[in-house]
């Protein structure tokens, strides 16, 4: 963790110029020389701090010296940051922009500029403290005898590319399983008459598996449609009925987002309402409890016996005597450790992924002796089979199995060690970045944009070469997954990984590392759950179910906090006083609060970057304030529907890249001052308005950072000259947009002529991969730039009402999904749609990639009429038709598609006579696709 912050820290140092002029001249002196000083101590640190890192595992007295050395290093970088925000302020302020800053970034500090001189005088006197706690620091390292590390071990981009398809797989075949597994399934899946209603009880020790092998079982198709309701809850420690009892019942009813009440009667009861009579599958996943009472407290075996023959409830844990406590050892199922063949070929899977040659090359022995070193843990073997993955050499890969780390005897868990290995091999900046991933609570579902974001607001994504910050964490991140300290991936439609997991016993890992600086407490829990001292080492900060009055109390002293994170909370204010008590502040997350109004004081937090208000539907407006946070990287309000208007100084939060505002219904218009943001990358909603206090169209045309998606709204309207706005917009030269939304006015029956114009002028890059145009008025004529989008991937086309023909997309080469809906004119399909001429000789493969297609809502459309010699649509996996009424038939190309595996006919009564089940004339041409589907509208 230090590495790191003093990499940083000396890059800022480094970077500082010193402009010996007019005013103020006695402290740049003064100070330069105790910058200079302070600079060349760390330095001479810097060279043993590898050999500190891994001492201070086993030795108090190191632990202690990095202490000392960090809070220094800290306060620094508090100090610096604060003088950066005084040149950025003045900046602000005089218009003076450029002045010193090439780009407005903290890679330059400027002595000179700023002439206030007695604060200038009060930083000049703490770096000078800072630099004698640092030399007395500096001296005692000699004390401890470090070994100076090699030069150069670490490369902040040594990554080396995976193929992007393998780089994110979780490996799902599971490895010397297959016993247990059949019990499991077999125990499952037991006639309802056997054995009534189950416990089963999954043990083993951490990092054996045993939620791999419940989530398996509980994917199962078998398993899936066995059980009438399954619900996934992740316990862990402490065990809280409560909580417990408001997960089922979210997990029931997605409805049900907060659960007011919190008796755990009313909440049992309600449970019970949903599962009654139904056979019913609870996975209770890490119970750590051994406390009868609580488990009968929460009286689940009760409700079981409500629920039909069959029910059962799944319990993975660490501790025999959790199933004992259960009175359930009887269907135990006990995952012990895994043979070493099993073992070998888990960690082959992972270290040999893409260089099989390798194994044939005399890796493949070093491989097993490094298993042996495994004990039959999965964990491990397949933790350490990511690491080696990246070590071409044999001689890396000895190293490993002669490590020191494997006899230390003071790691805590054993399956801690490959763990270890995994971690000291990452480069500072990325060990720092999974570090910081113990604020979240276990089993917390990572959003991977998010943690990037917090990331860079924690300041630990910079790089020397200047490289774009969200480009490092992305490579951090996968960096991270693919050495396996993340799991569990989720992916979107178009196979992007978003969100993933961290494994509990990664968890354990990081939070074992990070122990007095980042820490999560239950605020629901008061005087249990005081943070130990010292608070002042507590620099991340989770509390969760915080209520009004418990905020300010929970947090106090922490003064050098610098992240802040409510979750499961309620507040409705953040006082004046409990800013004040933050303002090292750099990340500070209310989300989901009930916030009503955000304090003038806000501005006092003047390190903050990142801030997330977002789901606070009781706020109105935001403080003029805020618009002093000249370092804010990050504002995040979606869903904060009752927000009317932004502050009008906006355009002062000159380091704003994101601003995030989806679902900000009640907003009428972006403020004119963004409009000087030139550096602004995420910008998700956009709103056309008139008025000079606006933000116009035509002022995104020099934002071409903007990244991400982009949604546009309230376009259309005849009187006012949008098209010529959309043309300075320059969308065309966003080559960084992957998402363009553009929704018109909703009007009703008269047709606006200008829309067609509107849309012509839209032409994006050809970078774009998704775009979606809702309620056009145009024809798809105006489209006639689609055909260049050859990155295009997902189409959406929805209430195109006046148009009559569909647009050419057959030439579309990177088209997977497309939908098109309520396109109410089209009465015919025909070889337009391919993208060819009638008597066009066509050579190729129309819409190759094509995966999902999707009509709805068509109720003129009768004909779909195709040529049938050419190749069309070979890859498509799923087609739904739905409430196309006047449709005769399906093209016979259709047919044929080997690939086709979902066919959905809902509201086409037409359809549904040809292709009904054994006796439509059609039916044996759709009868071998095994996903069908034919439904009337009911
Ligand atoms: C959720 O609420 C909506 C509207 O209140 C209702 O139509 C729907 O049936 C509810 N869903 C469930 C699962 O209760
Ligand atoms: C902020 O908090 C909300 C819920 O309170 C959570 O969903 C979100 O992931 C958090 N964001 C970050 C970046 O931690
Ligand atoms: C569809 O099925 C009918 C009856 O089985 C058959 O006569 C017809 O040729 C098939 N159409 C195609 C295009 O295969
Ligand atoms: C089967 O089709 C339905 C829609 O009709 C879809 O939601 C579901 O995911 C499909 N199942 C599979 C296994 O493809």
């Amino acid at each position: 963790m230090v590495e790191a912050l003093i990499s940083v820290l000396l890059e800022k140092l480094a970077s500082i110029v010193f402009e010996h002029t007019k005013q103020a001249v006695t402290l740049v002196l003064n100070a330069e020389e105790d910058v200079h000083s302070f600079r060349s101590n760390l330095e001479a640190i810097q060279a043993v701090l590898e050999d500190a890192e891994k001492k201070q595992v086993t030795e108090a007295r190191v632990r202690d010296w990095l202490q000392k050395l960090k809070d220094v290093s800290y306060e620094m970088d508090d100090v610096l940051d604060e003088w950066n925000t005084e040149i950025l302020k003045q900046q602000v302020e005089e218009g003076k922009k450029e002045v010193c800053f090439p780009t407005p970034s903290i890679n330059c500090f400027c002595f000179g500029q700023v002439n206030k001189a007695i604060h200038h005088h009060k930083i000049a006197t703490r770096i000078k403290k800072l630099n004698e706690k640092l030399t007395v620091i500096a001296a005692e390292r000699e004390m401890h005898g470090f070994h100076p590390s090699t030069i150069g071990g670490h490369d902040d981009q040594q990554l080396i590319q995976r193929q992007k398809t393998s780089s994110l797989v979780d490996i799902s075949k599971i490895f010397g399983r297959d016993e247990e597994k059949e019990m499991l399934l077999s125990k499952l899946l037991r006639e309802s008459s056997q054995e009534g209603n189950l416990v089963i009880p999954i043990v083993g020790m951490g990092g054996m598996g045993k939620t791999t092998l419940t989530q398996l079982a509980y994917n199962n198709e078998k398993i899936t449609t066995h059980f009438h309701k399954k619900v996934w809850v992740c316990v862990s420690d402490p065990f809280d009925e409560i909580k417990i009892a408001k997960a089922i019942i979210e997990s029931l009813d997605k409805n049900e987002t907060q659960s007011s009440s919190s008796e755990l009667e009313t909440l049992l009861l309600r449970i019970r309402s949903h599962v009654e009579k139904k056979k019913f599958l609870l996975v209770l996943d890490d119970v750590w409890t051994e406390d009868k009472t609580k488990w009968e407290n929460l009286k689940l075996q009760v409700i079981m016996q409500s629920c039909a023959q069959g029910s059962t409830i799944l319990v993975t844990t660490r501790k025999e005597g959790v199933a004992k406590m259960m009175r359930a050892t009887s269907n135990m199922i006990h995952l012990d450790k895994l043979s070493d063949m099993d073992c070998l070929a888990l960690f082959n899977s992972f270290a040999f992924l893409d260089r099989e040659e390798d194994e044939a090359n005399g890796f493949g022995a070093i491989g097993e002796e490094i298993v042996k070193k495994c004990k039959g843990l999965p964990l491990a073997a397949k933790t350490l089979g990511s690491l080696v993955w990246y070590k071409k050499k044999k001689k890396e890969w000895r190293d490993v199995l002669n490590s020191k780390i494997w006899e230390l005897e003071e790691v805590e868990e054993q399956v801690f060690r490959p763990l270890l290995f995994s971690y000291y091999d990452l480069a500072p900046a990325v060990k720092r970045c999974l570090l910081y991933c113990a604020i979240f609570p276990k089993d917390y579902v990572l959003r991977k944009d998010n943690l990037i974001e917090i990331w860079m607001s924690q300041d630990y994504l910079n790089s020397k070469e200047n490289k774009e910050k969200r480009r490092i964490g992305q490579n951090y991140f996968e960096n991270l997954a693919m050495r396996s300290f993340f799991q569990d991936f989720r992916k979107d439609e178009m196979e992007n990984v978003y969100e993933c997991k961290m494994h509990d016993i990664v968890h354990d890992f990081v939070q074992s590392l990070t122990k007095k600086e980042c820490i999560i407490i239950d605020a629901a829990e008061g005087a249990n759950e005081k943070i130990e001292p010292p608070v002042d080492k507590v620099r991340h900060l989770t509390l969760t179910s915080v209520s009004e009055g418990l905020f300010s109390t929970s947090c106090y002293g922490c003064k050098n906090m610098r992240t802040l994170t409510l979750l499961d909370s309620s507040i409705t204010t953040i006082s004046p006083s409990s800013i004040m008590q933050m303002k090292r502040l750099r990340t500070l997350n209310l989300s989901y609060n009930i916030i009503h109004e955000v304090p003038k004081e806000i501005n006092e937090l003047i390190h903050l970057r990142y801030m997330d208000l977002s789901r606070g539907g009781n706020l109105k407006e935001l403080p003029d304030a805020l618009c002093d946070l000249y370092n804010l990287q990050t504002l995040v309000l979606v869903h904060c529907y009752g927000l009317e208007k932004l502050p009008e100084a906006m355009g002062k939060l000159i380091n704003l890249k994101h601003l995030y505002l989806d679902n900000c219904w009640g907003l009428r218009y972006l403020p004119k001052g963004i409009g000087s943001l030139k550096s602004l990358q995420v910008l998700d909603w956009f709103k056309v308005y008139e008025g000079d206090e606006a933000l116009k169209l035509g002022d995104l045309g020099i934002m071409d950072q903007l990244q991400g998606s982009l949604e546009i709204r309230g376009l259309g309207n005849d009187a006012k000259d949008d098209a010529s706005e959309i043309e300075k917009a320059q969308l065309g030269n966003k080559e960084h947009l992957s998402h363009l939304g553009v929704h018109f006015e909703y009007e009703g029956r008269k047709q606006r002529k200008g829309d067609e114009e509107i849309v012509k002028a839209l032409q994006p890059h050809q970078n774009l991969e998704s775009l979606s145009i809702w309620y056009c008025h145009g024809t798809t004529e105006s489209l006639y730039w689609i055909k260049s989008l050859h990155n295009l991937r997902k189409l959406d086309l929805t209430f195109w009402r006046f148009c009559e023909l569909f647009p050419p997309l057959g030439k579309l080469l990177s088209l997977e999904i497309l939908k098109i809906q309520w396109m109410e004119n089209v009465k015919k399909v025909g070889v337009e749609f391919l993208g060819i001429q009638e008597e066009e000789e066509v050579s190729g493969i129309l819409f190759p990639k094509l995966k999902q297609l999707t009509f709805d809502g068509m109720d003129n459309w009768e004909e779909w009429a195709f040529l049938s010699e050419i190749t069309i649509m070979p890859g498509l996996s799923s087609l739904r038709i739905v409430r196309c009424p006047k449709l005769k038939a399906l093209p016979d190309f259709l047919y044929k598609i080997k690939a086709l595996r979902t066919l959905k006919i809902k509201g086409c009564p037409i359809l549904e006579g040809e292709y009904e089940k054994g006796m439509g004339k059609e039916w044996h041409n759709i009868s071998h696709i095994p996903n069908l589907t034919i439904q009337k509208w009911n």
